[in-house]
């Protein structure tokens, strides 16, 4: 750590920082103004703000055909790489903005950036891989603020997924002494949190589940063009029925048996995976709202079944959702039907806007990174040994 940046941080109890997020959905960037204490083993967050900023069309269309595959060159990723950086840096403007709060008296940014390939070990290569663009580099000099990103990929060297990440801040901040929690996140994909009561890192069970709002996004926007990005409030998918044979076939795809540490991506669940969805209910049939629930239905019924398959029996007392699905009613309606009895609420219950959530992750694991704690549970993600993930990149003196 420079001189200047262990000077700028050491002494104080408390830091002001934003997260910046945006995951497989490719909807645009989440920013999270917030406070945390230093304290090391007893962190406090608080969310001060937060902002959401879309991606110009143009360039989420860019990064869906980088992501799916497309014959594109080096250069091509470059130049994304840097729209991706621009976006992110207003996105940090912009919250900053909303909270009246001065950019150069941020202590320090976490950014996830863009993923645009994922290849975890187990994926069937020879090596693994996984590219988050909008380098952290980038983002440091256009906010003048220190900036830690790229965190996947120190963990991928060492065999592990890479993802999921978000485990580490739920056991951090959000286990309880008193229940069995577990944290959902339904963003492009579903990623949960298992924490045992009053349980230690290594109890902690995670992994990604399977499609969230991916499937979803891709049929709503082939079945209603020019309806906006994703099906409001879930009212498509409200009005049709899922086509239950599909469902259970379209469950077949062995991603969902594997065992833990497994993470997923566009690989597994892009629009190849959609329209092999569509073009079994269309066999049946399918009304285009049909074709929605379908899709609803499978991201609920991979999450139950992931829930029955690789947590303790009966050992769930309280489920906390967050992402973007938590907006979907139809997904949430069916997550709450599929669990009953067990209580399903938005994380908004335990102080942290939904879409927020992962934004303030990657604040806290920057935390983690610039006090050289080990920010990654081995467990989750299959990494051989303890480290530190995160690359720093220094803000303007
Ligand atoms: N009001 C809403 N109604 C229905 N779906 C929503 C709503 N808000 C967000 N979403 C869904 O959430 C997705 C974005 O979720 P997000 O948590 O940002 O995922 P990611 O981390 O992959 O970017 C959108 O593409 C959409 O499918
Ligand atoms: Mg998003």
């Amino acid at each position: 750590m420079s001189h200047h940046l262990w000077h700028s941080l050491v002494g104080k109890d408390r830091f002001t920082c934003v997260g910046l997020m945006s995951g497989t959905s490719m909807d645009g960037v989440d920013a999270a103004l917030v406070a945390m204490t230093a304290n090391p083993e007893h962190p406090r967050v608080e969310v001060i703000e937060f902002s959401s900023l879309p991606y110009p069309d143009s360039l989420r269309e860019s990064l869906a055909d980088l992501a799916g595959g497309a014959a594109v060159t080096a250069e091509d990723v470059a130049l994304l790489s840097t729209s991706v950086a621009v976006a992110f840096a207003g996105a940090f403007f912009d919250v900053c903005r909303r909270a009246g709060q001065e950019p150069r008296a941020i202590d320090f940014v976490g950014s996830h950036g863009q993923t645009v390939a994922h290849v975890p070990p187990g994926s069937g290569s020879p090596v693994a891989g996984t590219l988050q663009i909008g380098s952290p580099a980038m983002i440091a000099a256009l906010t003048g603020v220190t900036t830690v990103g790229d965190f996947r990929s120190g963990d991928v060297a060492i065999g592990g997924q890479g993802a999921p990440l978000a485990p580490y801040c739920d056991f951090m901040l959000r286990r309880s002494h008193s229940t069995n929690r577990v944290i959902l996140n339904i963003g492009g994909i579903s990623n949960l949190t298992y924490l045992p009561k009053g349980g230690s890192p290594e109890n902690v069970i995670a992994f990604d589940a399977g499609p969230g709002n991916m499937v979803v996004d891709t049929l709503f926007r082939a079945l209603f063009p020019a309806r906006g990005a994703y099906d409001e409030d879930g009212v498509r998918a409200r009005a049709g029925t899922p086509v239950r044979e599909v469902v259970e076939r379209m469950m077949r795809h062995p991603y969902f048996v594997a065992s833990p540490p497994k993470s997923a991506g566009h690989r597994e669940f892009g629009p190849p995976f959609a329209w092999a969805l569509k073009t079994a209910a269309d066999a049946e049939n399918a009304s285009s709202e049909d074709v929605l629930a379908t899709a609803v239905a499978l991201t609920i019924e991979t999450i139950v079944d992931a829930m029955q398959r690789f947590l303790p029996q009966g050992g769930v007392d309280e489920v906390f959702v967050t992402g973007g699905g938590a907006r979907n009613r139809a997904m949430f309606g069916q997550l709450e039907a599929a669990l009953a009895p067990i209580p399903v609420e938005p994380i908004d219950a335990l102080g942290i806007p939904a879409e927020a959530k992962e934004a303030v992750d990657f604040a806290f694991l920057a935390r983690e990174s610039l006090m050289g704690r080990s920010n990654v549970l081995r467990a989750v993600t299959g990494a051989s040994h303890a480290l530190v993930l995160g690359t720093i990149a220094r803000g303007t003196e």
